[in-house]
Formats: C-alpha cells, sequence, structure tokens
C-alpha cells in the first residue's frame, strides 16, 4: 500500500507493504468476500482531516462499513471520508464529485506544504499532489525585487510559495472563481502576504490588461492553466517588459511534439513584436497515456 499524507510540512510517501491494505482487509475480512477484499483500493489520499477515497463500484454498496475501518486503522487527526466519483473538470477546474461519506462532515481542509498553509473546501477546489515540486521550484527562479503577476492563482499554488521563499516586490495573483477567489484571500492572510501580494477577482484576460494600462509591467508572469491559455498570451505579453520577462506557460503535451506548443507561443508573441527563447521545459507529471502536463519558462524581449 502507498500512502500519500498530505498535512505534514512535505508529503510523505510511506510504503506499508505489510500496512494498511493489509490492515484494512484484516479488519473487512469477515464482512467482504474474497473477491471485494481483492478490489479494496491500493492506496487513498489524506488531506488536512480528510481521507478521499475512490472505490470499485463493486465495492460501492460497503462504501459505509469500508469507511468506517479507514477512519479506525488511520491516525486520529483523520476525522472524515470522502469518496472521489469524479474527475477535475472545467475552466475552474473543479473536482467533479467528491461527496461527503462518513466522519465529521466538514469540507474545509487546512493543508501545510513548504512552510505554507492552504484552506480550501476539497469539494469545490483542486489541489494537485502531483504539481508539489513545480510549486516550491517555481520560487526558486525569483529573483529579489521582481514584479510578478501570477493570472490563474487559484487559492495561491504559486503565488503563497513565491511570497513564502523569495523577496518579490509584488505579486498581482488573479482568479475569475469566486469560491477559490476567497480562499486565496484567506490564504494570503493566514500567511501574513498583504503586503506582497494583491489579490484581483476578475478574468486574467481583462485584469492583465488593466494592470497594463496602470502601469504594471512584469519580471515574471504566470501562466498556470491548461488547456494551455493560448487565447491569454496576447493580453499577458502586454505585461511584458522591453527586455527579459519570463513567461511561465502551462500545457498538455506528447514528448515528441512538445515544441509546437512552445511554437505557438513563439508565434503569437512575435505578431506583439516580441521574441521569444525557450529557457526551460519541465514535465510536471502525467496526464494520460503518452500525455504531459508540461511547463515552458519562456524569455520575452523586443529586440
Ligand atoms: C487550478 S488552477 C491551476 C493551478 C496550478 N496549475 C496548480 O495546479 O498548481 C487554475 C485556476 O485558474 C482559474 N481561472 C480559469 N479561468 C480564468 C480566467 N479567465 N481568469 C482568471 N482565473 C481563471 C481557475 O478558476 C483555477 O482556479
Amino acid at each position: 500500500m502507498i500512502y500519500i499524507k498530505f498535512n505534514s510540512n512535505d508529503i510523505t510517501v510511506e510504503r506499508k507493504e505489510m500496512g494498511s491494505k493489509a490492515n484494512l482487509k484484516e479488519k473487512l475480512k469477515d464482512e467482504l468476500t474474497e473477491e471485494e477484499l481483492a478490489l479494496l483500493p491500493r492506496g487513498f489520499q489524506t488531506i488536512g482531516h480528510i481521507v478521499i477515497l475512490k472505490l470499485n463500484p463493486k465495492l460501492m454498496e460497503k462504501k459505509t462499513l469500508i469507511a468506517e475501518k479507514y477512519l479506525e486503522i488511520l491516525p486520529n487527526y483523520v476525522k472524515s471520508v470522502y469518496l472521489n466519483l469524479g474527475a477535475i473538470k472545467g475552466q475552474f477546474r473543479e473536482p467533479e464529485n467528491i461527496k461527503y461519506l462518513l466522519g465529521e462532515e466538514n469540507p474545509i481542509v487546512e493543508h501545510k506544504e513548504h512552510g505554507i498553509r492552504y484552506q480550501f473546501d476539497i469539494t469545490k477546489i483542486m489541489f494537485s499532489q502531483g504539481n508539489i515540486n513545480e510549486r516550491k521550484y517555481l520560487a526558486t527562479l525569483v529573483k529579489d525585487g521582481e514584479i510578478i503577476v501570477d493570472m490563474f492563482a487559484g487559492i495561491g499554488y504559486f503565488s503563497l510559495p513565491i511570497a513564502k521563499h523569495s523577496k518579490p516586490k509584488k505579486i498581482y495573483s488573479i482568479e475569475l472563481n469566486p469560491e477559490a477567489y476567497k480562499f486565496l484571500v484567506k490564504n494570503i492572510s493566514l500567511n501574513h502576504f498583504e503586503g506582497i501580494i494583491t489579490a484581483i477577482n476578475g478574468d486574467s484576460k481583462e485584469e492583465a490588461i488593466k494592470l497594463s494600462n496602470a502601469g504594471v509591467r512584469a519580471d515574471r508572469v504566470i501562466m498556470g492553466i491548461f488547456p494551455a491559455p493560448k487565447d491569454f498570451i496576447s493580453e499577458a505579453l502586454t505585461l511584458a517588459k522591453l527586455k527579459d520577462t519570463i513567461y511561465h506557460y502551462e500545457g498538455v503535451v506528447d514528448k515528441e511534439s512538445y515544441l509546437d506548443l512552445f511554437n505557438e507561443f513563439k508565434d503569437i508573441a512575435k505578431t506583439s513584436g516580441f521574441e521569444s527563447v525557450l529557457l526551460a521545459k519541465r514535465f510536471v507529471k502525467s496526464y494520460g497515456p503518452g500525455l504531459y502536463h508540461v511547463v515552458f519558462d519562456i524569455n520575452v524581449f523586443k529586440n
């Protein structure tokens, strides 16, 4: 069993070959058939005080019984069981179907990661465990005094680690979804970054232009959403300085033709009179057969 534990300062992956699945099977051996026992999940996710289970459809009738046993074998801080019945979908990247099952009915968790407190509602907001390294890594690239625009800020996935681990002058964090924005504001205050991060509730297409018209020129622009935010490139470029604005541009690619996505960015930038140089690329996580979530670091400048 691979046990991914989320509520310490860092994610720990404990491999319990003889551990929890065996434990769970032992607890359920008189109540489930051999076939059902074999279908028990290999792993599960805890975040804050909640364990989120994905169950095989054949186990759904026994879901409450299984949830009871999870609460028995997991540490005391785990107070609630929620069922994950769907994927992350749509423009707001919301979890489609996370439902309360057993224990305390409180979907608002506090997750600590890289020294930051993130509060959010697990039934409304995604928090991708696959992006953990990228959340930390981006902050290491930031130089003292930078002006940063985070165009798809969510609950502060990137803005908060940057404010914590680097010394930017200002971060403008734009978020359209009112629910995510509410937690963005909450998290800025929980972590005491009011002096560094300005949260903006709006569409980053319009808000980027408003910032640009107000004279904001960025050292770094984060475009962290996929499918790739191609339609936002022109507006994002209004924030560029004449020299050396770094864009972090995300997308989903296959490894053979990943450069097509960069070339698309480059061509759009060219029409606004900017050159683009690909500084680095990172494959953040797998995104289905042959597909990867990629981040490009692109230097944009005028000749
Ligand atoms: C889920 S985040 C992705 C964050 C990051 N890639 C991660 O997972 O660590 C993307 C955010 O962009 C927001 N969003 C979508 N369209 C937007 C727009 N037009 N303007 C501003 N925010 C937007 C969504 O509501 C969502 O919170």
